[in-house]
């Protein structure tokens, strides 16, 4: 659903008023018009207060309708709570495109009853909100400052879109120190109506934006969201911070894959598929924001180490697997590029040591040369203090190198030392460059601008041809009608069975019998060995009730489990009403993994995939995406697990069937997707057979919605 707001007069409104402006310069309705008008604001300003005649030499008025202006785009409304509602009424008659609601006392304290009257009220006259709960808008473009800010934002090119007031507020302040200039800052607050995606959606066709930063508390409209960051992140980088962990007991925990990770593994996951660089501190937000703001962006995905230490060159080596970021490694080509400026105790390889005996020159030849490389796309510089080195001197090669080639390819610096090393970091900082103290913060910067230039990549690639599978909806909805006709919200072996065959599943063979001759043939049919299971849906824990027999060789070992099953379950549960036997394919071993798939509260249908046993529950190596999928990104998804080795196969075993795994998870997804009564699937385990031998769903636990009002049964 396409639902694209028209956000121009919010960011360059032609006139704007404020609902509360205040002539007490200690109040917020003071300090947000005085920013205003010190942002440099062209358009026409009109403070609005009953009781004041003007605000330090500007005219007021005592209400809205008294303003005799139609051109007035965005009004922002700084009173409080209880009048906020008439407020937006007088939007509503002035037909206001935009009114942003500083105000508090809202949902975030529980009174969500106001906020959707007042929403109502704005949607039912086209007035789209901002806020409540906000610290205001800031755009460049117009120039305005609407917010109770700081008054002096500085400028520039990265948008952030934030949650938080107070942080968002701060951020104004850090990113003036940091020297990152601003194209817009938006407060979203409760997101009554306008959200970050609606902005997104914005920012991204604005031009004057490069990079967009998102501080997240919460998301409402996930499925929203992740359509719009995908389109996003092949246009420009998006950054996200996201606070406010989850909790575990947040998750359904009706199903075992609930169980198994909390909301956040899967935002973080969700957040890589959309091609998002999530940062995991603040700082680390800044400085991807201000590197990708300012550094000309790799055409290639080779990176080059120069330095003088062999210490600092490992631990970047470290970083760039940690950040993804490719080391070039052409021996061949390394060393007649590096040859001429290395000692013959230094080394050509990647990282390039030119040793601690390394002078300015030194640094300067060998950043020429592997600017000058074609083969050569991004540079990592880096350095310790050495006793000999001229710390003057080297600033001035850097400085020099820079300003003639940083243009072209990025480069990352890091230096570690004493006083005159750190002094020198800030100068240079100061005067542009991407230094950093730490080797991981400089190569996190790369791998950040990788992050971008994949998705441009992946954004120009031809998209592989969408072959959604078939399954069969009717037949999946007539199981799940007579489960809810009989008042269940779990499906019964067999039932899921059913389901996993009409959704195309492959399923060990089985038939359930009602008598011993029916359990033989049965037996006869698939072939033995067999396992049996009782069914009954008055019986769960079928082991503990005696009803499972496993590698029934012949018929006779079927007779004999058939008799001891109906027996031993008659003793453990005698009122319990017994349908039959369920008689199997006794399944063949192989690689066992889990496929999950749930609504999530934020994302809607998402799908989960690990090996089965300890790496699923104690190491929860598990990824997760948002539905819909398709077999690249279903690849991408079983690739990102850490024992995705043993799917390729390890100490001399064959590579296991992959295509049989990519093709039951986005089956399990479609079908999800497609029943909205289901809330939980679990294939646990899909036993993955050498390649070309394909896959086996064992079991399936499907789960359904109670019905309105009611728990899980
Ligand atoms: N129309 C015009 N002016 C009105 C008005 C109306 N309907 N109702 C009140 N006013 C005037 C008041 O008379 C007052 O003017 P004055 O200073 O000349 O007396 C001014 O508007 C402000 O009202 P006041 O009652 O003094 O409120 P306040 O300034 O103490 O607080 C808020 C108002 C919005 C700041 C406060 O309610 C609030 O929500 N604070 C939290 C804001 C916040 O933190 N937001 C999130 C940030 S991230």
């Amino acid at each position: 659903m396409n639902r694209e707001v028209d956000l121009r007069y919010l960011f360059r409104p032609r006139a704007t008023a404020v609902i509360g402006a205040s002539a007490h310069p200690d109040k917020i309705g003071y300090k947000l018009l005085h920013n205003i008008r010190a942002s440099g604001y062209a358009g026409r300003i009109y403070p609005i207060n009953p009781k004041v005649k003007e605000i330090d030499g500007l005219p007021c008025h005592a209400s809205l309708a008294e303003v005799d202006d139609h051109e007035i785009d965005l009004v922002s409304i700084v009173i409080p709570a209880k009048g906020v509602y008439d407020a937006v009424r007088e939007c509503a008659e002035k037909k206001t495109p935009f009114a942003s609601i500083i105000t508090s006392g809202f949902s975030e304290v529980g009174n969500l009853a106001e906020e959707q009257r007042i929403v109502a009220l704005a949607r039912e006259h086209g007035v789209r909100i901002l806020g409540p709960n906000i610290f205001g808008i800031y755009s460049a473009a117009a120039p305005i400052n609407a917010t109770f800010g700081p008054p002096d934002v500085k400028a520039g090119n990265v948008a952030i879109i934030t949650q938080s007031g107070a942080l968002g507020i701060a951020m104004i302040g850090k990113t003036k120190i940091e020297n990152i200039g601003l194209s817009a800052i938006v407060s979203v607050g409760n997101k009554s109506d306008l959200d970050e995606a609606d902005l997104l959606q914005y920012l991204v066709a604005d031009d004057a934006t490069k990079v967009i930063l998102m501080y997240i508390e919460g998301v409402k409209d996930g499925d929203r969201l992740v359509e719009i960051l995908h389109r996003a992140t092949r246009v420009k980088p998006v950054v996200v911070i996201k606070s406010g962990r989850s909790k575990r007991g947040a998750m359904a925990a009706a199903s075992h894959t609930g169980s198994l990770a909390g909301a956040d593994e899967i935002f973080s996951d969700v957040m890589r598929q959309c091609g998002v660089n999530r940062a995991e501190t603040i700082q680390e937000a800044l400085d991807w924001c201000k590197f990708l703001s300012c550094s000309p962006a790799p055409h290639g995905e080779n990176a080059v180490i120069v330095t003088n230490g062999g210490g600092i060159g490992v631990l970047a080596a470290d970083a760039c697997e940690k950040f993804q970021v490719n080391l070039y490694d052409d021996t061949e080509t390394l060393k007649e590029i590096f040859r001429p400026v290395t000692p013959e105790f230094g080394s050509t390889k990647n990282p390039v040591d030119i040793t601690g005996q390394a002078q300015a020159k030194e640094y300067e030849a060998a950043l020429e040369a592997s600017f000058a490389t074609e083969a050569i796309d991004a540079v990592i510089c880096l350095g310790c203090e050495t006793a000999t080195i001229d710390v003057d001197l080297l600033e001035q090669s850097l400085l020099r190198v820079h300003a003639r080639h940083g243009d072209k390819k990025p480069i990352v610096l890091s230096f570690f030392g004493g006083e005159k090393t750190e002094a020198g970091i800030g100068r240079l900082r100061t005067a542009g460059l991407p230094i950093y103290a730490d080797v991981y913060q400089a190569v996190s910067c790369l791998g950040a601008a990788y992050v971008h230039y994949r998705n441009l990549k992946n954004a120009m690639a031809t998209p592989a041809p969408v072959d959604p599978p078939v399954i069969d909806l009717p037949a999946i909805n007539a199981v799940v009608e007579r489960v809810r006709n009989d008042g269940r919200t779990f499906l019964l072996a067999h039932e899921a069975q059913e389901v996993a065959r009409a959704a195309g599943l492959l399923m060990p063979k089985s038939g359930v019998a009602r008598n011993l001759d029916e359990a033989v043939r049965l037996a006869e049919s698939i072939g033995y060995p067999v396992v049996m299971k009782v069914v009954s849906k008055d019986i769960i824990h079928k082991s503990d009730a005696g009803g499972v027999a496993l590698d029934l060789e012949d018929r006779a070992e079927v007779l004999d489990a058939y008799e001891a099953i109906m027996h031993n379950c008659r003793i453990h549960a005698p009122r319990a009403r017994i349908e039959g036997v369920e008689v199997g394919e006794m399944v063949k071993k192989g690689t066992e993994t889990i496929i999950g798939a749930r609504r999530d509260a934020s994302f809607g249908p998402v799908i989960m995939f690990g090996l089965g046993g300890i790496y699923v529950e104690v190491m929860k190596d598990i990824s997760f995406r948002a539905w819909p999928i398709d077999r690249g990104e279903a690849m991408a998804m079983i690739k990102e697990i850490r024992s995705y080795p043993l799917l390729l196969g390890v100490r001399g075993e064959e590579r296991k069937d992959i295509d049989g795994v990519i093709d039951t998870i986005l089956r399990v997804g479609a079908l999800l997707a497609g029943c909205p009564a289901v809330s939980d699937i679990e294939v646990n385990p899909l036993v993955v057979y050498d390649q070309g031998h394909g896959v086996k769903a064992v079991d399936m636990r499907i789960l359904l919605y109670p019905p309105k009002g009611a728990s899980h049964a």
